[in-house]
């Protein structure tokens, strides 16, 4: 059957993932930095593969919500480039910064201007220009995440969104540095609440396959609106290429070549341009905060279908 058939269906390479996961000893190890992240089981794996005219397929735990985390970020990105354009590449990079997600180093010799929109320091950015566009970012992102999905039941967890306050002191240090170069349009408390709020969605690996469709969609919505040009879609792919998975950019590209965002719940959202967009989930990570199992899967799904951008 050829790949681009009619009767194509991913679901036989989604069941022979899992089975090849399934036989997988090392899983890592889920975040500890927020406590109420830090208690779920890394052998939980689901993953989902949605087409641009919203086919779904998935496997294990695909309809399970998780913590969205990071992930978020690729969205808001997309959100607050469709409302200001390249204005907002004077307030943030879009370079691989090399550093993990939540490191400060580069922030004072690069005078407050975060290497690129998904290590936290330049997530906060999106998020403080968004919340000004719109008066309510996490609103914002959750309208835009329900009707992408279809699924109105997306919505933040209160419990975990006040876990990451509360051990959010890095976080506030980014914000506030910022803060100090004029880089950050709100009250920094006013900020963190939102982009704790982002972090803490949960949602499916259907949910988010879906959601993410517009970016294999060339920047059209569910609804056939243009959310993005198809030129700033592409940046947006190329800026997750890149950066989406932090400093294990270059290896996630190597290993899975497509653009990905992952997020410290276990998730990682992927795309393949014109085809399909991808969610896989399994909690526990690697050293730089990636989902093991989730690379796992990208890796063997590239591998075995041939669907790369390279
Ligand atoms: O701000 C944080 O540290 C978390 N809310 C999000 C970090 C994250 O998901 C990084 N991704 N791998």
């Amino acid at each position: 059957m050829g790949i681009m058939g009619s009767s194509f269906t991913f679901q036989p390479v989604l069941e022979r993932i899992a089975a090849e996961i399934e036989k997988s000893p090392g899983r890592g190890r889920p975040a500890d930095y927020i406590p109420a992240l830090a208690a779920r089981d890394p052998r939980r794996f689901g993953m989902a593969v949605a087409e641009p005219d919203g086919t779904v397929y998935g496997v294990g735990d695909w309809r399970q919500p998780f913590s969205a985390q990071s992930i978020t970020k690729a969205f808001t990105l997309a959100l607050t480039l469709a409302r200001e354009a390249d204005q907002l590449w004077e307030h943030v990079g879009r370079e691989p910064s090399g550093n993990p997600f939540n490191s400060l180093v580069q922030l004072e010799y690069e005078n407050g201007i975060p290497r690129n929109p998904f290590i936290n320091a330049g997530a906060l950015v999106v998020t403080d220009r968004l919340h000004s566009h719109t008066g309510d970012a996490v609103g914002t992102l959750l309208d835009f995440l329900r009707a992408e999905s279809g699924n109105p039941g997306i919505t933040p967890h209160e419990d975990v969104a006040a876990s990451e306050a509360a051990h959010g002191d890095r976080n506030a240090a980014l914000a506030h540095f910022m803060a100090s170069y004029g880089n950050i349009g709100n009250p920094v408390p006013v900020l963190l609440e939102q982009y704790f709020r982002q972090c803490s969605i949960e949602a499916s690996c259907a949910d988010l396959a879906l959601a993410g469709t517009f970016l294999a969609r060339h920047g059209i919505r569910a609804d056939g609106s243009r959310l993005l040009t198809r030129s700033q879609a592409k940046q947006v792919n190329a800026v997750m290429l890149t950066c989406g998975t932090y400093d294990a950019a270059g290896e996630f590209a190597y290993r899975v070549g497509l653009p990905g965002k992952s997020g410290v719940g276990g998730g990682i959202v992927a795309v393949v341009p014109g085809r399909c967009t991808l969610c896989v989930w399994s909690p526990g990570l690697d050293e730089r905060g990636n989902s093991v199992a989730g690379v796992a899967a990208l890796d063997r799904f590239t591998t075995l279908t041939g669907l790369s951008v390279f």
